[in-house]
Protein backbone atom coordinates (compact mmCIF):
# COMPACT_ATOMS: atom_id res chain seq x y z
CA UNK A 1 0.00 0.00 0.00
CA UNK A 2 1.20 3.11 -0.86
CA UNK A 3 0.85 6.68 0.98
CA UNK A 4 -0.18 9.91 -0.54
CA UNK A 5 0.18 13.39 0.62
CA UNK A 6 -1.67 15.86 -1.71
CA UNK A 7 -1.05 19.53 -1.43
CA UNK A 8 -2.21 22.62 -1.70
CA UNK A 9 -5.72 21.09 -3.34
CA UNK A 10 -9.12 23.08 -3.06
CA UNK A 11 -10.93 20.33 -1.10
CA UNK A 12 -14.73 20.27 -1.39
CA UNK A 13 -17.25 18.06 0.33
CA UNK A 14 -20.54 19.32 1.58
CA UNK A 15 -20.90 16.05 3.19
CA UNK A 16 -18.54 17.00 5.81
CA UNK A 17 -18.34 21.00 5.62
CA UNK A 18 -15.37 20.83 4.05
CA UNK A 19 -14.45 23.77 1.66
CA UNK A 20 -10.84 25.49 1.72
CA UNK A 21 -7.15 25.01 0.27
CA UNK A 22 -5.34 22.51 2.32
CA UNK A 23 -3.38 19.01 2.42
CA UNK A 24 -4.61 15.38 2.34
CA UNK A 25 -2.84 11.85 3.53
CA UNK A 26 -3.65 8.45 2.45
CA UNK A 27 -2.59 5.92 4.33
CA UNK A 28 -3.51 2.31 3.65
CA UNK A 29 -6.38 3.21 2.27
CA UNK A 30 -7.64 5.44 4.45
CA UNK A 31 -7.99 9.26 4.22
CA UNK A 32 -5.40 9.71 7.44
CA UNK A 33 -5.80 12.93 7.73
CA UNK A 34 -7.01 16.36 6.38
CA UNK A 35 -5.89 19.91 7.19
CA UNK A 36 -4.58 23.41 6.28
CA UNK A 37 -1.15 22.12 6.14
CA UNK A 38 0.44 19.09 6.52
CA UNK A 39 3.87 17.23 6.28
CA UNK A 40 5.08 14.23 6.08
CA UNK A 41 8.48 12.14 5.25
CA UNK A 42 8.56 9.54 2.66
CA UNK A 43 5.71 9.36 0.90
CA UNK A 44 4.68 10.59 -2.51
CA UNK A 45 3.41 13.93 -2.79
CA UNK A 46 1.31 15.34 -5.66
CA UNK A 47 1.04 19.46 -5.82
CA UNK A 48 -2.50 20.21 -6.37
CA UNK A 49 -2.40 23.71 -7.19
CA UNK A 50 -4.74 25.16 -8.98
CA UNK A 51 -7.10 21.71 -8.56
CA UNK A 52 -10.27 20.96 -7.14
CA UNK A 53 -9.99 17.82 -4.87
CA UNK A 54 -13.65 16.33 -3.98
CA UNK A 55 -14.99 12.59 -3.25
CA UNK A 56 -14.84 10.18 -5.98
CA UNK A 57 -17.95 10.45 -7.74
CA UNK A 58 -20.26 7.43 -6.61
CA UNK A 59 -22.15 6.87 -10.51
CA UNK A 60 -25.86 4.86 -9.03
CA UNK A 61 -26.45 3.73 -12.98
CA UNK A 62 -23.94 1.56 -14.94
CA UNK A 63 -24.73 -0.88 -17.24
CA UNK A 64 -20.58 -2.72 -17.14
CA UNK A 65 -22.21 -5.45 -19.54
CA UNK A 66 -20.35 -8.38 -17.36
CA UNK A 67 -20.86 -11.70 -17.36
CA UNK A 68 -21.55 -12.21 -21.26
CA UNK A 69 -21.53 -9.06 -22.88
CA UNK A 70 -18.39 -8.25 -22.68
CA UNK A 71 -17.63 -7.25 -26.30
CA UNK A 72 -19.39 -3.80 -25.16
CA UNK A 73 -17.76 -3.55 -21.76
CA UNK A 74 -16.40 -5.56 -19.18
CA UNK A 75 -15.99 -4.67 -15.17
CA UNK A 76 -12.39 -3.98 -16.21
CA UNK A 77 -13.07 -1.43 -18.83
CA UNK A 78 -16.22 0.00 -17.39
CA UNK A 79 -14.16 0.81 -14.36
CA UNK A 80 -10.96 2.34 -16.23
CA UNK A 81 -13.74 4.81 -18.05
CA UNK A 82 -14.88 5.40 -14.15
CA UNK A 83 -11.58 5.97 -13.06
CA UNK A 84 -11.17 8.39 -16.18
CA UNK A 85 -14.51 10.37 -15.10
CA UNK A 86 -13.46 10.25 -11.40
CA UNK A 87 -15.90 8.00 -10.69
CA UNK A 88 -14.51 5.69 -7.44
CA UNK A 89 -17.98 3.59 -7.19
CA UNK A 90 -20.71 2.44 -9.75
CA UNK A 91 -23.91 0.39 -8.97
CA UNK A 92 -24.05 -2.35 -12.10
CA UNK A 93 -26.91 -2.77 -13.13
CA UNK A 94 -28.22 -6.74 -13.52
CA UNK A 95 -29.10 -6.64 -17.02
CA UNK A 96 -26.43 -8.71 -18.42
CA UNK A 97 -26.24 -12.39 -19.30
CA UNK A 98 -27.28 -14.40 -17.21
CA UNK A 99 -28.91 -11.76 -15.15
CA UNK A 100 -27.29 -11.05 -12.20
CA UNK A 101 -30.18 -12.50 -10.14
CA UNK A 102 -28.15 -15.61 -8.62
CA UNK A 103 -25.31 -15.42 -5.86
CA UNK A 104 -23.13 -17.13 -7.91
CA UNK A 105 -23.34 -13.83 -10.93
CA UNK A 106 -22.95 -11.18 -7.62
CA UNK A 107 -20.03 -13.22 -6.54
CA UNK A 108 -18.50 -13.50 -9.88
CA UNK A 109 -19.25 -9.68 -9.84
CA UNK A 110 -17.72 -9.10 -7.04
CA UNK A 111 -14.13 -11.28 -7.36
CA UNK A 112 -13.29 -9.63 -10.56
CA UNK A 113 -14.23 -5.81 -9.41
CA UNK A 114 -11.65 -6.51 -6.75
CA UNK A 115 -9.06 -6.11 -9.32
CA UNK A 116 -10.29 -3.41 -10.93
CA UNK A 117 -9.78 0.70 -11.01
CA UNK A 118 -13.36 1.80 -9.14
CA UNK A 119 -15.20 -0.52 -6.69
CA UNK A 120 -18.81 -2.22 -8.25
CA UNK A 121 -21.77 -2.36 -6.08
CA UNK A 122 -23.58 -5.02 -7.92
CA UNK A 123 -27.36 -4.26 -7.95
CA UNK A 124 -29.36 -7.64 -8.15
CA UNK A 125 -32.31 -8.48 -9.98
CA UNK A 126 -35.70 -8.38 -8.88
CA UNK A 127 -37.11 -11.02 -10.76
CA UNK A 128 -35.72 -14.23 -12.33
CA UNK A 129 -34.11 -13.37 -16.07
CA UNK A 130 -35.95 -10.16 -15.73
CA UNK A 131 -39.10 -11.65 -16.35
CA UNK A 132 -41.26 -10.21 -14.36
CA UNK A 133 -42.86 -13.58 -13.44
CA UNK A 134 -40.64 -14.53 -10.00
CA UNK A 135 -38.97 -12.60 -7.27
CA UNK A 136 -35.54 -13.47 -6.60
CA UNK A 137 -34.32 -14.65 -3.24
CA UNK A 138 -33.08 -11.45 -1.97
CA UNK A 139 -31.75 -12.51 1.17
CA UNK A 140 -29.31 -14.86 -0.82
CA UNK A 141 -28.39 -12.28 -3.01
CA UNK A 142 -27.58 -9.35 -0.21
CA UNK A 143 -25.71 -12.03 1.67
CA UNK A 144 -23.40 -12.74 -1.64
CA UNK A 145 -23.26 -8.49 -1.56
CA UNK A 146 -26.34 -7.44 -3.84
CA UNK A 147 -26.64 -3.56 -2.22
CA UNK A 148 -29.67 -3.05 -4.29
CA UNK A 149 -32.89 -4.39 -6.47
CA UNK A 150 -33.61 -3.63 -9.67
CA UNK A 151 -35.35 -5.05 -13.09
CA UNK A 152 -33.50 -2.13 -14.96
CA UNK A 153 -33.89 -2.27 -19.08
CA UNK A 154 -36.91 -4.67 -18.20
CA UNK A 155 -38.85 -2.89 -16.19
CA UNK A 156 -41.20 -5.16 -13.37
CA UNK A 157 -44.66 -4.85 -15.73
CA UNK A 158 -46.70 -6.53 -12.90
CA UNK A 159 -47.67 -3.65 -10.12
CA UNK A 160 -48.31 -7.13 -7.49
CA UNK A 161 -44.69 -8.05 -7.70
CA UNK A 162 -43.01 -4.36 -7.38
CA UNK A 163 -45.39 -4.01 -4.95
CA UNK A 164 -43.93 -7.04 -2.79
CA UNK A 165 -40.13 -6.36 -3.89
CA UNK A 166 -40.22 -2.75 -2.11
CA UNK A 167 -41.92 -4.59 0.96
CA UNK A 168 -38.95 -7.52 0.58
CA UNK A 169 -36.44 -4.60 0.26
CA UNK A 170 -37.60 -2.33 3.11
CA UNK A 171 -37.15 -5.30 5.84
CA UNK A 172 -33.66 -5.41 4.65
CA UNK A 173 -33.13 -2.14 4.65
CA UNK A 174 -31.69 -2.20 0.79
CA UNK A 175 -33.16 -0.07 -1.96
CA UNK A 176 -35.16 -0.76 -5.06
CA UNK A 177 -34.06 1.29 -7.92
CA UNK A 178 -37.13 1.66 -10.76
CA UNK A 179 -36.94 2.07 -14.29
CA UNK A 180 -40.74 3.54 -14.46
CA UNK A 181 -42.15 2.40 -18.14
CA UNK A 182 -45.18 0.99 -19.19
CA UNK A 183 -44.39 -1.08 -22.31
CA UNK A 184 -47.32 -1.12 -23.51
CA UNK A 185 -47.49 2.53 -24.33
CA UNK A 186 -43.81 2.20 -25.42
CA UNK A 187 -44.54 -0.78 -28.15
CA UNK A 188 -42.69 0.12 -30.93
CA UNK A 189 -41.75 3.15 -30.29
CA UNK A 190 -37.66 4.78 -30.82
CA UNK A 191 -37.94 8.35 -29.82
CA UNK A 192 -40.17 10.83 -27.95
CA UNK A 193 -43.28 11.31 -29.35
CA UNK A 194 -43.64 14.71 -30.79
CA UNK A 195 -43.03 17.18 -33.33
CA UNK A 196 -40.08 15.28 -33.97
CA UNK A 197 -40.87 11.68 -34.42
CA UNK A 198 -43.60 13.43 -36.48
CA UNK A 199 -41.19 15.55 -38.83
CA UNK A 200 -38.96 11.90 -38.83
CA UNK A 201 -41.58 9.61 -39.52
CA UNK A 202 -40.63 7.51 -36.99
CA UNK A 203 -42.94 5.67 -34.14
CA UNK A 204 -42.83 7.66 -30.75
CA UNK A 205 -42.25 6.70 -27.19
CA UNK A 206 -45.28 9.02 -25.58
CA UNK A 207 -44.25 10.91 -21.78
CA UNK A 208 -47.03 8.89 -20.22
CA UNK A 209 -45.02 5.50 -20.87
CA UNK A 210 -42.73 7.00 -18.26
CA UNK A 211 -45.03 8.65 -16.25
CA UNK A 212 -47.88 5.60 -15.69
CA UNK A 213 -44.93 3.60 -14.50
CA UNK A 214 -43.59 6.68 -11.82
CA UNK A 215 -47.35 6.90 -10.86
CA UNK A 216 -47.30 3.56 -10.12
CA UNK A 217 -44.28 3.44 -7.70
CA UNK A 218 -44.66 6.49 -6.27
CA UNK A 219 -48.51 4.64 -5.50
CA UNK A 220 -46.52 1.78 -4.38
CA UNK A 221 -44.25 3.38 -2.26
CA UNK A 222 -46.92 5.73 -0.29
CA UNK A 223 -49.18 2.57 -0.13
CA UNK A 224 -46.46 0.10 1.04
CA UNK A 225 -44.35 2.79 3.16
CA UNK A 226 -41.14 1.21 1.61
CA UNK A 227 -38.60 3.28 0.02
CA UNK A 228 -38.16 3.19 -3.51
CA UNK A 229 -35.55 5.22 -6.14
CA UNK A 230 -36.60 6.29 -9.36
CA UNK A 231 -33.96 5.65 -12.41
CA UNK A 232 -33.68 8.52 -15.02
CA UNK A 233 -35.98 11.05 -14.48
CA UNK A 234 -36.71 12.71 -18.00
CA UNK A 235 -40.60 14.10 -17.94
CA UNK A 236 -41.84 17.48 -16.49
CA UNK A 237 -44.97 15.21 -15.17
CA UNK A 238 -42.75 12.96 -13.40
CA UNK A 239 -40.78 15.58 -11.71
CA UNK A 240 -43.95 17.06 -10.44
CA UNK A 241 -46.00 13.57 -9.12
CA UNK A 242 -42.24 13.35 -7.18
CA UNK A 243 -42.21 16.51 -5.51
CA UNK A 244 -45.77 16.33 -4.80
CA UNK A 245 -45.25 12.45 -3.40
CA UNK A 246 -42.25 13.98 -1.31
CA UNK A 247 -44.77 16.80 0.27
CA UNK A 248 -46.95 13.68 1.02
CA UNK A 249 -44.34 12.24 2.73
CA UNK A 250 -43.37 9.07 0.14
CA UNK A 251 -40.08 7.96 0.99
CA UNK A 252 -38.60 8.72 -2.69
CA UNK A 253 -35.68 9.49 -4.00
CA UNK A 254 -34.91 10.37 -7.29
CA UNK A 255 -31.83 10.67 -10.22
CA UNK A 256 -31.46 12.16 -13.67
CA UNK A 257 -28.81 11.93 -16.40
CA UNK A 258 -26.35 14.87 -17.75
CA UNK A 259 -27.88 13.85 -21.25
CA UNK A 260 -31.58 14.69 -19.79
CA UNK A 261 -30.96 17.83 -18.73
CA UNK A 262 -27.83 18.75 -21.49
CA UNK A 263 -29.92 17.97 -24.75
CA UNK A 264 -33.28 18.16 -26.10
CA UNK A 265 -35.27 15.53 -28.77
CA UNK A 266 -33.64 18.03 -31.59
CA UNK A 267 -30.85 16.12 -31.51
CA UNK A 268 -32.72 12.93 -33.56
CA UNK A 269 -33.33 15.30 -35.99
CA UNK A 270 -29.68 13.86 -37.41
CA UNK A 271 -30.94 10.27 -37.23
CA UNK A 272 -28.24 9.20 -35.37
CA UNK A 273 -28.78 6.07 -32.82
CA UNK A 274 -26.01 8.07 -30.33
CA UNK A 275 -28.83 9.95 -29.36
CA UNK A 276 -31.57 7.14 -28.91
CA UNK A 277 -31.51 5.73 -25.07
CA UNK A 278 -34.99 4.56 -22.84
CA UNK A 279 -36.40 6.96 -21.35
CA UNK A 280 -35.88 9.08 -24.60
CA UNK A 281 -34.49 12.46 -24.77
CA UNK A 282 -37.87 14.90 -25.07
CA UNK A 283 -38.51 18.78 -25.76
CA UNK A 284 -37.25 21.87 -24.17
CA UNK A 285 -40.07 21.69 -21.44
CA UNK A 286 -38.89 18.53 -19.86
CA UNK A 287 -35.42 19.64 -19.85
CA UNK A 288 -36.57 22.94 -18.10
CA UNK A 289 -38.58 20.98 -15.72
CA UNK A 290 -35.59 18.66 -14.93
CA UNK A 291 -32.96 22.00 -14.24
CA UNK A 292 -36.41 22.78 -11.92
CA UNK A 293 -36.36 19.26 -10.22
CA UNK A 294 -32.71 19.82 -9.59
CA UNK A 295 -32.25 22.99 -8.17
CA UNK A 296 -35.19 22.47 -5.64
CA UNK A 297 -33.58 19.13 -4.61
CA UNK A 298 -37.29 16.99 -5.90
CA UNK A 299 -34.37 14.95 -8.35
CA UNK A 300 -31.56 14.07 -5.32
CA UNK A 301 -28.99 12.93 -7.76
CA UNK A 302 -27.38 12.41 -11.25
CA UNK A 303 -26.45 9.15 -12.68
CA UNK A 304 -25.27 8.12 -16.16
CA UNK A 305 -27.12 4.86 -17.54
CA UNK A 306 -23.75 4.45 -18.90
CA UNK A 307 -24.87 2.16 -21.42
CA UNK A 308 -21.98 0.71 -23.94
CA UNK A 309 -23.09 -0.51 -27.58
CA UNK A 310 -20.86 -1.63 -30.48
CA UNK A 311 -20.69 0.88 -33.36
CA UNK A 312 -22.11 -2.36 -35.16
CA UNK A 313 -25.50 -2.02 -33.09
CA UNK A 314 -25.47 1.74 -33.16
CA UNK A 315 -25.32 1.76 -36.97
CA UNK A 316 -28.87 1.21 -38.17
CA UNK A 317 -31.09 4.19 -36.48
CA UNK A 318 -33.77 2.11 -36.74
CA UNK A 319 -32.58 -1.43 -35.35
CA UNK A 320 -30.20 0.11 -32.60
CA UNK A 321 -30.90 -0.72 -29.07
CA UNK A 322 -31.04 1.92 -26.73
CA UNK A 323 -28.75 3.53 -24.74
CA UNK A 324 -25.56 6.06 -24.20
CA UNK A 325 -22.28 6.12 -22.53
CA UNK A 326 -21.58 8.54 -19.86
CA UNK A 327 -19.11 8.10 -17.54
CA UNK A 328 -16.25 9.95 -19.06
CA UNK A 329 -18.42 13.13 -19.23
CA UNK A 330 -20.18 13.28 -16.58
CA UNK A 331 -18.52 15.70 -14.66
CA UNK A 332 -17.74 18.05 -17.39
CA UNK A 333 -21.49 18.13 -18.35
CA UNK A 334 -22.44 18.93 -14.42
CA UNK A 335 -20.12 21.70 -14.60
CA UNK A 336 -20.50 22.96 -18.03
CA UNK A 337 -24.81 22.87 -17.76
CA UNK A 338 -25.75 22.40 -13.95
CA UNK A 339 -22.51 24.91 -12.42
CA UNK A 340 -21.62 27.23 -15.33
CA UNK A 341 -25.79 28.17 -15.86
CA UNK A 342 -26.46 28.94 -11.93
CA UNK A 343 -28.63 26.18 -11.57
CA UNK A 344 -26.38 24.53 -8.32
CA UNK A 345 -22.99 25.86 -7.17
CA UNK A 346 -20.16 23.15 -8.01
CA UNK A 347 -20.06 21.93 -4.24
CA UNK A 348 -23.77 21.05 -4.27
CA UNK A 349 -23.21 19.25 -7.78
CA UNK A 350 -20.22 17.06 -6.34
CA UNK A 351 -22.30 16.71 -3.55
CA UNK A 352 -25.12 15.37 -5.98
CA UNK A 353 -22.98 12.81 -7.58
CA UNK A 354 -21.25 11.69 -4.92
CA UNK A 355 -22.13 11.90 -1.56
CA UNK A 356 -26.33 11.78 -1.99
CA UNK A 357 -25.76 8.85 -4.34
CA UNK A 358 -23.65 6.96 -1.70
CA UNK A 359 -25.93 7.09 0.86
CA UNK A 360 -29.08 6.44 -0.51
CA UNK A 361 -26.97 3.29 -1.65
CA UNK A 362 -25.63 2.90 1.99
CA UNK A 363 -22.20 2.71 0.56
CA UNK A 364 -19.55 4.01 2.94
CA UNK A 365 -17.84 6.32 0.43
CA UNK A 366 -19.25 9.47 -0.83
CA UNK A 367 -17.19 12.17 2.07
CA UNK A 368 -14.13 13.38 2.90
CA UNK A 369 -13.18 12.81 6.36
CA UNK A 370 -9.93 11.29 8.80
CA UNK A 371 -10.70 7.91 8.82
CA UNK A 372 -13.00 7.19 6.06
CA UNK A 373 -11.79 5.25 2.77
CA UNK A 374 -9.50 6.93 0.06
CA UNK A 375 -11.84 7.03 -2.29
CA UNK A 376 -10.93 10.61 -4.40
CA UNK A 377 -10.50 12.63 -7.62
CA UNK A 378 -9.13 15.83 -8.42
CA UNK A 379 -10.02 17.72 -11.21
CA UNK A 380 -9.53 21.21 -13.19
CA UNK A 381 -12.52 23.61 -12.80
CA UNK A 382 -11.34 25.48 -15.42
CA UNK A 383 -10.36 23.67 -18.47
CA UNK A 384 -12.50 23.23 -21.13
CA UNK A 385 -11.97 20.31 -23.76
CA UNK A 386 -14.10 19.11 -26.32
CA UNK A 387 -15.51 15.37 -26.05
CA UNK A 388 -14.02 12.89 -28.41
CA UNK A 389 -15.02 9.60 -27.69
CA UNK A 390 -12.05 7.73 -29.72
CA UNK A 391 -10.20 8.74 -26.75
CA UNK A 392 -12.38 7.18 -24.13
CA UNK A 393 -10.97 4.28 -21.94
CA UNK A 394 -14.28 1.97 -21.90
CA UNK A 395 -14.72 -0.47 -24.67
CA UNK A 396 -17.87 1.50 -26.61
CA UNK A 397 -18.27 4.85 -28.25
CA UNK A 398 -22.16 5.65 -28.56
CA UNK A 399 -22.01 8.96 -26.72
CA UNK A 400 -24.55 11.55 -27.06
CA UNK A 401 -22.34 14.30 -26.41
CA UNK A 402 -19.57 13.58 -28.85
CA UNK A 403 -18.01 16.89 -30.28
CA UNK A 404 -19.64 18.70 -27.44
CA UNK A 405 -17.37 21.40 -25.75
CA UNK A 406 -17.25 20.66 -21.33
CA UNK A 407 -15.79 22.68 -19.10
CA UNK A 408 -14.12 21.09 -15.64
CA UNK A 409 -11.92 18.24 -16.33
CA UNK A 410 -10.90 15.06 -13.99
CA UNK A 411 -6.52 15.17 -13.84
CA UNK A 412 -6.29 12.52 -10.88
CA UNK A 413 -8.50 9.69 -9.54
CA UNK A 414 -7.41 7.46 -6.47
CA UNK A 415 -9.83 4.64 -5.36
CA UNK A 416 -8.66 2.46 -2.17
CA UNK A 417 -5.93 4.95 -1.85
CA UNK A 418 -3.86 4.08 -5.05
CA UNK A 419 -3.87 6.17 -8.27
CA UNK A 420 -5.97 4.45 -10.50
CA UNK A 421 -5.99 7.29 -13.31
CA UNK A 422 -3.77 10.44 -14.58
CA UNK A 423 -4.64 12.68 -17.29
CA UNK A 424 -1.77 11.85 -19.96
O1 LIG B 1 -31.16 3.30 -22.69
C1 LIG B 1 -31.14 2.33 -21.97
N1 LIG B 1 -30.18 1.40 -22.06
N2 LIG B 1 -32.11 2.16 -21.07
C2 LIG B 1 -32.25 1.05 -20.35
O2 LIG B 1 -33.16 0.95 -19.56
C3 LIG B 1 -31.32 -0.09 -20.52
C4 LIG B 1 -30.05 0.39 -21.07
C5 LIG B 1 -29.20 -0.72 -21.59
O3 LIG B 1 -29.02 -1.72 -20.89
O4 LIG B 1 -28.68 -0.62 -22.71
ZN1 LIG C 1 -33.27 2.10 -17.07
Amino acid sequence: MSEWLIRHAHMLDLSAGVDYTGDILLENGCIAQIGPFLSRRGCRTLDADGLCLAPGLVDMHVHLRDPGLTHKEDIESGCEAAAAGGVTSVAAMPNTAPAADSPETIRYILEKASHAKARVLPVAAITKGLTGKELTDFEALKRAGAVAFSDDGCPVSTAYFMAEAMRRAASMGVPVLAHCEDKTLTRNGLIHEGAVSQALGVPGVPAAAEDVGTARELSLSLSTGAPVHICHVSTAVSVQMIRAAKKMGAKVTAETCPHYFMMTDEKLLACDADYRMSPPLRPERDRLAILEGLQDGTIDAIATDHAPHTAEEKADFVKAPNGVIGLETSLGAGITCLVGQGVMSLPELLYRMSSVPARILKAPCGTLREGGIADIMLFDPQESWVVEPARFHGKSRNSAFKGLRLQGRVQYTFCRGELVYQRA
